[in-house]
């Protein structure tokens, strides 16, 4: 049976039959393109993730706070001692850096990927040169050349890789640099039908963070990272220009406590923030993320005055690689998102949503750390760990960044 038959075939076993009604009007590599997305498509996985959607969220799980160590509350001996630890890992070749840059950094309003975006400091860097910077000062402290691993997405892949072309790795050693793409989920209509895109393939959008185990473990990272012998995976974002991509006090923590992974927390500044926050779920460490906390949780007060949750979780995660073959290439749990888009509707007509109305499917790194027995959250402080750049205007803005990283590195 040739591709258009098997595909058409597909279609009609999961009711989407629109997906090839246009097939016939589509250039000679679209069609291809087209049959290929659909023979690539999980349609059971698609249609097990529409039936739970409108299913009322399990509030059986059982959501309590999590203990975490104040960095700043270390004495100076615990400090020398862990960062010691980190050190030791680092020049021994067993850290490398994994930074998630597929997102679409559409609140942003960038054009491009997200990590192009400069800056507006003296001198002005993007964000990957801030990153670079970071690693070649790294490399100078301890002669050691990180190995860092980007993922991207297949709509970022190819102009995030002649970005780093383009300007020579920012002088950071080319071969240490790897990219690899996450994985895609289509989007569908309220009725549960895959939405086309403009041009009438399937409109697909990247699988969200947790995608981040499978391609790694697909693009083969993983035996990279083992063939080198690397133990210790930091797994950060790609929009905050003061991540600390090598703390080696959390290395050492990590090293220390002997657990699989270290979150890093900051205290969350409001019950508003747009934080996800460290807990236990169903006595198990968790994330509960700020689109899925009730109000109420949010603002629960200790005797102290604290927020209950309030040990933000910024994306800076530390796993030891054990942790991440633990975590395996299961799919994590997909959670939903409803947003306005642009697409071809069953009759051809190209529609742009008025509200938002299309389901967007993804799944979240801190939905792995259930499955690890233990892990350590490490509190670490606001000014030296966070400037996100997430919003155009106002809050975690380009010009709340800038002010934050001004700030940190000391400079007018
Ligand atoms: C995220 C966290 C939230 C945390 C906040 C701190 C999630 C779901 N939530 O929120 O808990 O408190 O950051 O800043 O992450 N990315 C990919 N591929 C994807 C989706 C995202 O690589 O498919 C990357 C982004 O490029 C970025 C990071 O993941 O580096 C965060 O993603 P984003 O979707 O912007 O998360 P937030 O909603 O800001």
């Amino acid at each position: 049976m040739d591709n258009f038959n098997k595909a058409q075939e597909i279609v009609k076993k999961y009711h989407q039959e629109h997906l090839l009604k246009f097939y016939d009007k589509l250039e000679e590599d679209k069609k291809n393109q087209l049959l290929e997305q659909i023979l690539k498509t999980d349609f059971e996985l698609l249609n097990k993730i529409y039936e739970d959607v409108n299913k009322e969220k399990s509030t059986e799980d059982k959501i309590t706070p999590i203990s975490y160590t104040d960095k700043s509350k270390l004495t100076e001996e615990q400090l020398e001692q862990y960062r010691k630890k980190g050190e030791e890992a680092i020049r021994a070749n067993k850290y490398a850096i994994v930074t998630m840059a597929g997102g679409q950094g559409t609140r942003l309003g960038h054009n491009g990927p997200k990590g192009t975006f400069v800056l507006k400091v003296n001198p002005e860097k993007s964000l990957f040169e801030i990153f670079c910077d970071k690693l070649k000062e790294v490399k100078e402290k301890y002669n050691v050349v990180i190995p860092w691993y980007l993922m991207t997405s297949t709509e970022n892949n190819d102009a995030t890789i002649e970005f780093f072309e383009k300007n020579n790795y920012f002088d950071y050693p080319k071969e240490a640099v790897k990219f690899f793409i996450q994985d895609e989920i289509p989007m569908l209509d309220k009725n549960g039908k895959i939405l086309l895109t403009e041009e009438g393939l399937i409109k697909q959008g990247p699988n969200g963070h947790g995608g981040i185990f499978e391609a790694m473990f697909n693009n083969g990272i993983v035996e990279d990272m083992k063939k080198r012998g690397i133990e210790w995976v930091f797994i950060g974002p790609v929009d905050n220009p003061i991540v600390q991509m090598v703390d080696e006090v959390m290395i050492g923590y990590a090293i220390d406590k002997k657990v699989l992974a270290v979150g890093k927390s900051i205290v969350k500044a409001n019950p508003s923030e747009k934080v996800g926050v460290f807990c236990k779920r169903n006595g198990r460490p968790s994330v509960v993320e700020y689109t899925e906390i009730s109000k109420e949780m949010s603002e629960e007060t200790d005797e102290n005055g604290e927020l209950v949750f309030g040990e933000s979780h910024i994306n800076c995660n530390l796993f030891n690689i054990k942790a991440i073959e633990k975590i395996g290439v299961d799919k994590l749990p997909y959670h939903k998102a409803i947003k306005k888009a642009t697409y071809m509707d069953e009759n051809g007509k190209i529609v742009t949503s008025q509200e938002p109305d299309c389901y967007k499917f993804e799944t979240f790194i801190f939905d792995s750390f259930g499955k690890l027995d233990n892990m350590e959250i490490l509190r670490g402080k606001r000014e030296e760990e966070f400037a996100p750049v997430k919003n155009k205007e106002g809050v975690d803005s380009p010009e709340t960044a800038i002010a934050l990283y001004k700030a940190y590195y000391n400079i007018k």
